[in-house]
């Protein structure tokens, strides 16, 4: 199995969106990067997806090649783009919607095994029993055998009836697809060429359509609304947790808990209610996240504790206790065992082992040393107007509660700043200055800091 067709150029007129329906997200990925995912993940190596013009530029930083489909006239129509642009091979092609983010790779591998050149299968099709109503294409079968795929908007009284579904995940022998594929027509209602009707056009021409059952036909979930959309990243979401659980990570509440594929979470971490987790993640063994947390592109050391936090981008050694109410916004890089506190705000801080910051701190730009205590209120003043300037703390230094350290400044090793001080010198190592110097006003015509 090497090559597949996925559609995508569809309007998704169904989501009333600005924005073309494969490119909203779930879980943290836009729609038809799962489905890429699972193409790739069951070995395919050629992808062309069909786009929209609008798509286009998106699709560009997914690495997979397009084919332009203007107007869009039918999944039919979508996949005599394809093929036209297409140098014809011997062999499979598998073809998928771009709107059904929930299938995996087996499932891919399934259908295309399916295909049989020697017995003269010219189509291994996917179908799912679901519960009605469904806005599925129906499977009608004669005396057993699929006959035709029949679209709802089509479909007779009776033939809404039917429970059984075509998925919409196909592989097709391309040479017998090639040689239907020009047949279509547009007498339905939509008006549109149907890839559907290649189904009863091959068994027309007394080649052999196999079906596949889905195991479970929440894999096969099509998302043509937003109700539809959320419905899927449940799911989703749900298959996400239940991996983790299954390789020793406690989630109290799953439904709550909000992952995104790629994640590395070890054992016996536990993930409290309304935590979400995302992005280039790492995540050490028995560490506590949660609840009310959020967590992207960031390494997690072993037995952390995080709760109602923000951390972005930022990496933390072992046994680092983070809030509540602590946000840890860009390129922090946290020492072992430091305490961030509440309303603490971190950007582009590096702590040694043994800091702590308990209480209500801005520090931005900042290196500080090992066991420093930087006291409640103490703010770096890293900005000037123009530029963001260093604040350096020295180890076992004492920052004093509502210190202001006007940045660029060093403050040295086991110095100490008294509470309320704006710190505008340098302090050198061991000593401790206090109160607010009147040569501040060295700074009169300065960019105020
Ligand atoms: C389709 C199937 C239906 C099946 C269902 C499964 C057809 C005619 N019907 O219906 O049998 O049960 O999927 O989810 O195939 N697209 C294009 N170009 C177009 C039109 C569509 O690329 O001109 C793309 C869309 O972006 C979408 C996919 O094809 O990703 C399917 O189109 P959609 O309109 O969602 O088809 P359904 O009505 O869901
Ligand atoms: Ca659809």
């Amino acid at each position: 199995m090497s090559r597949a067709i996925v559609l995508a150029a569809g309007k998704g007129t169904r989501m009333k969106s600005a924005q073309p329906k494969v490119l909203h997200e779930l879980c943290g990925r836009p729609m038809i990067w799962h489905v890429l995912e699972a193409l790739r993940s069951a070995g395919v190596t050629e992808i062309v997806v069909v786009a929209s013009p609008e798509l286009e530029p998106a699709l560009a930083a997914f690495g997979v090649r397009m084919v332009v489909q203007e107007p869009q006239r039918g999944t039919g129509h979508a996949v005599q783009v394809a093929l036209a642009a297409l140098e014809p091979h011997e062999g499979t092609v598998v073809i998928a919607y771009g709107d059904m983010p929930l299938v995996d790779h087996t499932i891919f591998e399934d259908v295309a095994a399916a295909i049989d050149f020697d017995a003269g299968t010219a189509l291994g099709m996917v179908t799912a029993k679901m519960p009605l109503p469904s806005s599925f294409g129906r499977v009608v079968r004669d005396r057993g055998s699929v006959r035709r795929i029949v679209e709802l908007r089509d479909c007779t009284a009776a033939e809404r009836e039917i429970d059984e579904m075509n998925a919409g995940i196909y592989a097709f022998d391309e040479r017998a697809l090639r040689s239907v594929i020009g047949k279509l027509t547009d007498a339905n209602a939509q008006g549109e060429l149907y890839l559907t009707d290649t189904i009863a056009l091959l068994v027309d021409a007394s080649y052999r359509v196999v079906p596949v059952a889905a195991q479970d036909y929440r894999l096969v979930l099509g998302v043509n609304d937003r109700a539809e959309l959320a419905a899927a990243r449940a799911v989703l979401n749900a298959r996400l947790c239940e991996a983790h659980m299954l390789d020793g990570v406690t989630i109290v509440d799953p439904a709550t808990t909000y992952l995104e594929p790629g994640l590395e979470i070890g054992a016996d971490t536990v993930i409290a209610p309304n935590t979400a987790i995302g992005g280039r993640t790492t995540i050490g063994a028995g560490v506590r996240i949660g609840p009310n947390t959020r967590i992207r592109d960031a390494r997690i050391g072993d037995r952390c504790r995080i709760t109602d936090s923000i951390v972005l981008n930022s990496a933390l050694a072992e046994d680092v206790t983070i809030g509540p109410f602590a946000h840890l916004r860009d390129g922090n890089v946290i020492g072992a065992t430091t305490h961030i506190g509440n309303f603490v705000e971190l950007k582009k801080t590096t702590t040694s082992p043994g800091v702590k910051a308990s209480h209500l701190a801005y520090l931005g730009d900042a290196t500080i040393g090992e066991n420093t205590n930087i006291g409640a209120g103490t703010i770096t003043c890293n900005y000037d107007g123009e530029r963001k300037n260093e604040t350096t703390i020295g180890r076992d230094a004492f920052i004093g509660s509502n210190s202001s350290l006007v940045a660029p400044i060093r403050i040295g090793d086991g110095a100490a700043t008294g509470a309320g001080t704006v710190v505008i010198r340098d302090v050198p190592d061991g000593d401790r200055v206090v109160g607010n110097p009147a040569r501040s006003i060295e700074k009169k015509g300065a960019t105020p800091a």
